[in-house]
């Protein structure tokens, strides 16, 4: 049954960055997308490399390791080598915290 964890402070997240953190037993990435907050699985979907070491363009992730592109909106893969999306989670911020469902 799915859930709301709290993973972060807003403020650890600031506009443009990434943040890496743990959400039960799932490590996921947080990017501020202009004060927009998106959550997707920390897991290049090409070789299981953490995104959260990647860097934040825009709306677009990119994986250090290999080049790939992700829209942080939707997961979607936007550039080889990655071809699967990644997964994202619905994000909400209550009393400035960061929640997601997971
Ligand atoms: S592990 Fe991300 S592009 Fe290869």
């Amino acid at each position: 049954m799915p859930d709301w964890v709290k993973v972060a402070s807003a403020g650890e997240c600031p506009p443009g960055r990434l943040l890496g953190v743990a959400a039960g037993f799932e490590r996921i990435v947080l990017a501020n997308v202009d004060g927009d907050i998106y959550a997707l699985l920390d897991r290049c979907s090409h070789q299981d490399f953490p995104l959260s070491d990647g860097e934040l363009v825009g709306d677009r992730l990119e994986c250090i390791y290999h080049g790939a592109k992700f829209d942080v909106c939707t997961g979607r893969a936007m550039q080889l080598p990655a071809i699967r999306p990644v997964k994202t989670f619905p994000v909400e911020i209550r009393d400035g915290d960061i929640y997601i469902e997971i």
